[in-house]
């Protein structure tokens, strides 16, 4: 049988930690793009169901969604499919998995998708009305996080689906590489980002992060 979907990454283990990777992230090692067919496997869509997650999202009408390590655009493609309205950043820093999202078909007819490497997102600062980071949080350093809450506009949210630490899960990488949600809002606490849990998916906790002194 093949190894379960995202189990794939401990096989990693002996690389050592990545370079790439700075300091803070709970998991060790960057996701590599090797893996990305992983990220489009059907299966993964029935313990993370788009719709559900865009629901969450609440993006307003005609506003400004980041899709934050969007990998192959698994979640952003979708989310630009089924709202025409919405500006979508597919925004990546592995120039690896852009160019598979951007091979996609369904990615070539989008007008209202973008792809753009982290390099380039200073252009967006406090400028997006929704972030979505999917299977994120547990790879981003300080950095990373930092440069996510500077693309929020005050009034704007991050939601925050994660593999959760606290939970048993047949899938996914080991609890120890993960946060709780309760980890999770203690962390995005010390970035100004006041989180709160929103119902938990079957492996994953959701959280809504705004800006301390903001609505959510
Ligand atoms: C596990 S994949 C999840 C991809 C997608 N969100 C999904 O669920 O299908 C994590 C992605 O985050 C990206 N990533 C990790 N750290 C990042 C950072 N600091 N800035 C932008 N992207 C990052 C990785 O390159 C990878 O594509």
């Amino acid at each position: 049988m093949n190894a379960k979907p995202e189990d794939r990454e401990e096989r990693h283990r002996d690389r050592g930690v990545d370079a790439h990777h700075g300091h803070g992230a709970k998991q060790p090692r960057a996701f590599d793009p090797e893996r990305a067919a992983i990220l489009d496997e059907p299966e993964r869509f029935d313990y993370l169901p788009p719709a559900r997650i865009f629901a969450l999202l609440e993006a307003p009408a005609a506003s400004l969604v980041v899709d934050f390590g969007t990998g192959t655009g698994a979640f952003a493609i979708p989310l630009a499919e089924s709202r025409p309205d919405l500006t979508v950043i597919a925004l990546d820093r592995e120039e690896r998995m852009l160019a598979l999202l951007r091979g996609k078909p369904a990615a070539q007819r989008l007008d209202n998708l973008r792809p753009m490497l982290t390099g380039e997102m200073a252009a967006l600062a406090a400028s997006a009305d929704r972030i979505l980071a999917v299977n994120v949080l547990h790879e981003l350093d300080e950095e990373a996080l930092r440069q996510m809450a500077g693309l929020l506009k005050p009034q704007g949210f991050i939601l925050f689906v994660d593999w959760d630490g606290a939970v048993e899960r047949p899938v996914g990488p080991p609890g120890a590489h993960v946060y709780t949600a309760a980890e999770a809002v203690l962390r995005l606490a010390s970035f100004g980002l006041r989180a709160e849990p929103l119902a938990a998916l079957s492996y994953h906790f959701v959280l809504r992060a705004g800006r301390a002194e903001g609505p959510f």
